[in-house]
């Protein structure tokens, strides 16, 4: 089995396996020149060309997994809300859910292996070109954060719009998440059937509410997700992260998954303790990327120390490469990771 599934399930591994958030993008010449000719849609639609972006990275760096290329948007067409990318903005909504109505009138089921049967056959070709040289994490977003961009519109700052919804209308909230849910467990188990050897779920936008909030309003959700998982394909590890507020990790791992992704935020060694028996995945800075090479060693190598070779650490960022790090600033935090944890 590969290092990085074994750390997945917690089993001791002769190094610490690395793969990084967003590690096909707009930092690579190869992507930015893809860019020019496609749009972000049409890369992610037609299975050859989002086959080559997820392999770009893997055959440039030492990675330990693929992460396929697609985005948690995707979801969003079957359910019936419409989306585009805009160059200046990111990601709008054309119409964002404001009302019960609104919510009542997205789809019950998304019949994913037809609807997004495009990300299924890239998994397909993607499992072929990889031959299994490292294992695919397949992912999706996480209803909170699914749910937070079809209420706001968009990114947002203060989650108004969201949290008026949870706050005042809890029927139309549970009929949301409760929908998402369902579309992203048909969804998930579409892309493990496909072949992906990993999930990720991704609940980037998780640390505006509290600990209270998470555990009443999201929780619940999260938990029968999780379960639907695990009764269909529960021998594919589940990478739960969240990002922005270190206190909801006690919470969001109470509610599931094997691996918990955390941010840069918390001192990775003392959240591993205080979580317990589950692996970890993280959490350098992103921005030491743009740091010369000797401070981000050294950043790498307090994120080792912190895990201090316990068995179950997946060495990532807190969150996603962005467009301007250095491609050799990638490859030495690539190399540093191997070559310091080698037992
Ligand atoms: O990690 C990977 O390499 C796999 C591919 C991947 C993308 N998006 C490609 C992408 C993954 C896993 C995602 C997840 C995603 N998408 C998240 C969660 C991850 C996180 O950062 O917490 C979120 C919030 C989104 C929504 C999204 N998609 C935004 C906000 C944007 C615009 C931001 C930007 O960088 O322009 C996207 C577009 C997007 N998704 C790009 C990529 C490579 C950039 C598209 C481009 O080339 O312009």
């Amino acid at each position: 089995m590969s290092e990085f599934l074994k750390a997945c399930r917690g089993e001791a591994t002769s190094y610490t396996p690395i793969w990084l958030m967003r590690q096909a993008g707009r930092y690579q010449a190869e992507y930015r020149a893809l860019k020019a000719q496609y749009s972000f849609m049409q890369m992610v639609q037609t299975p050859e060309i989002a086959t080559q972006v997820t392999m770009l990275p893997i055959k440039q760096f030492e990675l330990d997994a693929a992460i396929l290329f697609a985005d948690i948007l995707l979801v969003l067409e079957p359910l019936g809300v419409g989306f585009e990318f805009d160059k200046e903005h990111g990601p709008r909504i054309g119409q964002p859910l404001r009302t019960a109505a609104n919510v009542d009138a997205i789809a019950e089921e998304i019949h994913a292996a037809d609807s997004l049967g495009y990300v299924m056959r890239t998994i397909e070709l993607v499992k072929q070109e990889l031959s299994g040289k490292v294992p695919l994490i397949g992912f999706a977003g996480a209803p909170f954060t699914l749910a937070s961009y079809m209420i706001e519109g968009g990114g947002s700052r203060d989650y108004l719009h969201t949290k008026e919804m949870m706050f005042s209308d809890r029927g139309a909230w549970d009929t949301l998440m409760t929908r998402l849910v369902d579309a992203l467990a048909d969804y998930l188990l579409c892309q493990v059937r496909a072949g992906v050897d990993a999930l990720q779920i991704f609940d980037s936008w998780i640390g505006c509410l509290s600990p209270h909030v998470y555990e009443t309003h999201v929780q619940p959700h999260m938990a029968r997700l999780f379960a639907a998982l695990r009764q269909e394909a529960k021998n594919v590890p589940v990478i739960h992260f969240g990002t922005g507020n270190p206190s909801l990790y006690p919470a969001m791992a109470a509610a599931g998954g094997d691996v918990i992704g955390v941010d840069w935020r918390v001192d990775l060694g003392s959240q591993w303790q205080a979580l317990g028996n589950v692996s970890i995945q993280g959490n350098m800075d992103p921005g030491y990327l743009l740091a010369p090479k000797q401070q981000l060693h050294a950043a790498a190598q307090h994120v080792l120390d912190s895990a201090d070779g316990r068995p179950g650490h997946i060495f990532n960022l807190g969150h996603g490469i962005f467009p301007r790090a250095p491609i050799d600033s990638v490859r030495a935090l690539v190399d540093y990771v191997h070559e310091a944890s080698s037992r």
